[in-house]
């Protein structure tokens, strides 16, 4: 546990901004003769009998086409550089309306989620839609790697010493396994079938992480399920044994 945690403290953040603006250029690269290739196949399906043997295969270039389109966007939206929109906001009640929209999704169905809330959290600044996809990220992942019967667990507590307001986000899904843990922030690493993930997920919530000022790690243990810690910085003025509720 304690060498996966080191792990994920060592990940270079670096090399994340690195991959970044690689996938940022690639994007704007790949997009225009992407738009070329739907294009044409559309051209071509207009002028070709669907009885035509090139019709089939036409309509295959069309639909990959459209995948890498979908890609694309994935990508372009890793590595968008929005400006924040940084206001005071309430952790615990992010939480609370993404559970609210969460829970009626097939994955947890069987799911028990429980929650245990600090009530004196102070508001941490931050950006609530950034803040609301990266819960979302995480919970959606913790449903997938339940996959059935199994219970999420979402903590807040307000740590004095260090001015941080701490999140943990646990499951008790498949766990990831040693060799794997220190590479699911890495854009792209999934280990979803072909075709299903885009591997993004994580990446995107480190990056949202960090825009905070904070910090997430990851402890998990194969076969018995896995903790997100998220620490974000308090602002100053909320610094109190006050919270400004
Ligand atoms: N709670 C979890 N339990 C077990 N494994 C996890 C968990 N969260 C993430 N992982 C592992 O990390 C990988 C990367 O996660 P990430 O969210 O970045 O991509 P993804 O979920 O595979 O794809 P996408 O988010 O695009 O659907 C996952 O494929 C999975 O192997
Ligand atoms: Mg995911």
């Amino acid at each position: 546990m304690g060498s996966s945690k080191r792990q994920q403290e060592l990940l270079s953040v670096e090399r994340l901004k690195a991959a970044g603006r690689l996938a940022s250029e690639i994007a704007h690269e790949l997009n225009t003769p992407l738009g070329g290739i739907l294009m044409y196949s559309h051209l071509l399906l207009d002028d070709i009998p669907e009885g035509d043997p090139c019709w089939e295969n036409v309509v295959k270039i069309n639909k990959l086409a459209h995948r890498c389109k979908m890609i694309v966007r994935g990508l372009l939206n890793f590595s968008k550089q929005e400006k924040l929109e940084m206001r005071p906001v309430d952790v615990n009640e992010i939480l609370h309306s993404v559970i609210g929209f969460m829970e009626d999704h097939i994955l947890f169905k069987r799911v028990s989620i429980q929650t245990h809330f600090d009530p004196a959290l102070p508001r941490v600044p931050g950006d609530e839609n950034k803040l609301e996809q990266l819960f979302v990220n995480l919970i959606v992942n913790a449903g997938e790697s339940i996959e059935g019967i199994g219970t999420l667990t979402l903590r807040t507590a307000f740590s004095l010493d260090t001015n941080r307001v701490r999140i943990d986000c646990s499951d008790t899904g498949s766990g990831i396994t040693e060799e794997n843990v220190g590479r699911i922030f890495e854009p792209f690493f999934t280990t979803k079938k072909r075709g299903k993930g885009t591997g993004l997920g994580l990446s995107i919530s480190h990056g949202i992480v960090e825009q905070h000022g904070g910090t997430i790690t990851v402890e998990s243990r194969r076969g018995h399920g896995s903790t997100f810690t998220i620490f974000l910085p308090v602002a100053k003025e909320d610094s109190t044994l006050m919270p400004d509720k």
